[in-house]
């Protein structure tokens, strides 16, 4: 995606999601009405796929499952539903860059920023639709490490503990991550790997009032271009006897004034394949940014069972294959034959629907041939 300049109103529009939970594509009265759709009548004609439905009506023997969905048998479940996470910055800033990682390159994820300015004042959402490997923007690497400016006590508050927030700036944006604990050993971490801005807040909690604090700060850029600073201390009682205003911000804007997006962009950063996106708005927003990868739904659901799932394995969660003939075997030599037209998988390996029609059929027992006559001679010759 290229820069997005100016309003909102020109964002990529979402397209909605075209999801349909399986159990709806097998319809709920029987038979799969989704299914119907497109595997019966004039339709599967088109698609020159076999109409599974005509036969059915006039089947002497059907299945009873057949009746009831046709799921079970042919569409994977549960896997690869869609998920949405969500990445949201430490404070009101113009500019956030957000790191989003672990994406597949060739998937189509929705994007919603959402923005609020410090009164709490929604702004309209951005929204757009992305597939990391058609990303053409690639920021180059400056080699520069940002530079850690003005560290110190922000405010605090008490709970059981108390809990002290420390701020600084950056000359670039970067994330954080800040070590502290009671002495130079440190122990705890506070950080923030997913936001990248130029002023920063960490939370540091758990702190008891008799003793002060040691921190160190680690600032990265986008490209793991690191600073640390030296050992910081922080006495939590100075904040919680202090009468002076905190910051919320360092870019304070004009609080009537509405503050607006400027631009949204999506690029990457050199040698990484990890998605970044920048807001630039035109006074201070607190912002957080949703994902959602889409599921893996096709015309099938979530994509046809394998051979030997629909075959084998999902018949005998049904029935006991004790008495049953072997299933999962091949021809051992020139007196078992399998002729051409029972179906087998793999090249010629047997399976329960090899003699049953898993649909229903004309003979007894679902059998592919007369069971009591034919059937045994087709393939083993005496
Ligand atoms: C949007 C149209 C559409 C819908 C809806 C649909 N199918 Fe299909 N189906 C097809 C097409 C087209 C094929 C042919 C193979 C392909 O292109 O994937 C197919 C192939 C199949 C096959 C494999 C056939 C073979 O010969 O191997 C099965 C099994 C199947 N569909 C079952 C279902 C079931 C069960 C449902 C309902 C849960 C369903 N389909 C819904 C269009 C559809
Ligand atoms: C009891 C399990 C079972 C049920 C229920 C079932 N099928 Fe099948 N179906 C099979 C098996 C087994 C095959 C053949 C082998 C394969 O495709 O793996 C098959 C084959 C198919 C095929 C390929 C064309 C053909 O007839 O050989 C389509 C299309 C199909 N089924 C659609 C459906 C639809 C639509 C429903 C629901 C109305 C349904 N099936 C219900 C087990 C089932
Ligand atoms: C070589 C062909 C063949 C294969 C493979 C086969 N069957 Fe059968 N099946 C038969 C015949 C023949 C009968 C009738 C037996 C009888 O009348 O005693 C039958 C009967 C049945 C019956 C009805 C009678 C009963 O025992 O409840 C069920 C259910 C059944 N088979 C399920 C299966 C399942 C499940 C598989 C796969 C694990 C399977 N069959 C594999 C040939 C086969
Ligand atoms: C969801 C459960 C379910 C699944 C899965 C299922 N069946 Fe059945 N099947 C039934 C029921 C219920 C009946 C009717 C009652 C009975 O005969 O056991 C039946 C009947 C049959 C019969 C006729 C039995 C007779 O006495 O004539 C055969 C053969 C059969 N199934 C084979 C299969 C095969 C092969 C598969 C796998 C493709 C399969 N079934 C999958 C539930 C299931
Ligand atoms: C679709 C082909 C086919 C049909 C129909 C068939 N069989 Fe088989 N049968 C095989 C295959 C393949 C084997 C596995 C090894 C071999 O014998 O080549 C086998 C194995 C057997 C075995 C076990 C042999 C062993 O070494 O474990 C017996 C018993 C058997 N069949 C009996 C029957 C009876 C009884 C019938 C009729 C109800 C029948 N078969 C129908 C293909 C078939």
């Amino acid at each position: 995606m290229k820069l997005v300049t100016g309003f909102i109103a020109l964002a990529v529009v979402i397209a909605l999601f075209q999801i349909v939970p399986a159990d709806n594509l097998s319809g709920a009265n029987g038979a799969g009405e989704a299914c119907r759709s497109c595997h019966a009548g004039k339709k599967a004609l088109t698609l020159g796929i076999k109409d599974v439905y005509a036969p059915l009506d006039k089947l002497p023997y059907r299945h009873p499952p057949m009746e009831q969905s046709c799921s079970p048998c042919h569409i994977i479940t549960g896997l690869k539903s869609s998920k949405t996470w969500e990445v949201s910055s430490s404070g009101a800033h113009k500019e956030t860059i957000f790191l989003l990682t672990g994406l597949s390159l060739d998937r189509d994820y929705a994007l919603e920023l959402v923005l609020k300015d410090e009164r709490g004042n929604r702004l309209p959402p951005y929204r757009a639709q992305v597939i990391p490997a058609e990303i053409t923007d690639i920021v180059n690497d400056d080699g520069k490490a940002p530079r850690i400016m003005e560290p110190g006590l922000n405010d605090a508050k008490r709970t059981t503990f108390i809990e002290a927030t420390v701020r600084w700036l950056t000359d670039k944006p970067s994330n954080f991550m800040v070590e502290y604990g009671a002495t130079v050993k440190y122990g705890e971490r506070s950080s923030d790997e997913r936001a990248f801005s130029n002023e920063h807040f960490a939370r540091l909690t758990g702190l008891k009032s008799n003793t002060p604090y040691h921190y160190r700060i680690t600032s990265r850029d986008i490209f793991g271009n690191t600073s640390v600073s030296e050992d910081l201390t922080v006495d939590p009682m100075d904040a919680l006897n202090r009468k002076g205003k905190a910051w919320s911000g360092n870019e304070r804007g004009d609080k009537a004034v509405r503050p607006e997006i400027v631009a949204v962009n999506l690029f990457k950063a050199k040698r990484s394949s990890d998605v970044l996106l920048r807001y630039i708005a035109s006074g201070p927003v607190k912002a957080s940014l949703s994902i959602t990868e889409p599921s893996e739904m096709d015309k099938h659901g979530f994509g046809l069972t394998p051979a030997r799932y629909s075959t084998i394995d999902v018949c005998v969660k049904c029935h006991s294959q004790g008495a049953s003939h072997p299933v999962g075997v091949r021809s051992k030599g020139p007196n078992t034959r399998i002729p051409p037209d029972l179906p087998t998988i793999e090249g010629g390996m047997m399976t329960c629907v090899t003699c049953h029609n898993p649909h229903g059929g004309d003979k007894e027992h679902l059998g592919r041939m007369d069971v009591k006559k034919d059937l045994c001679e087709a393939c083993h010759r005496t």
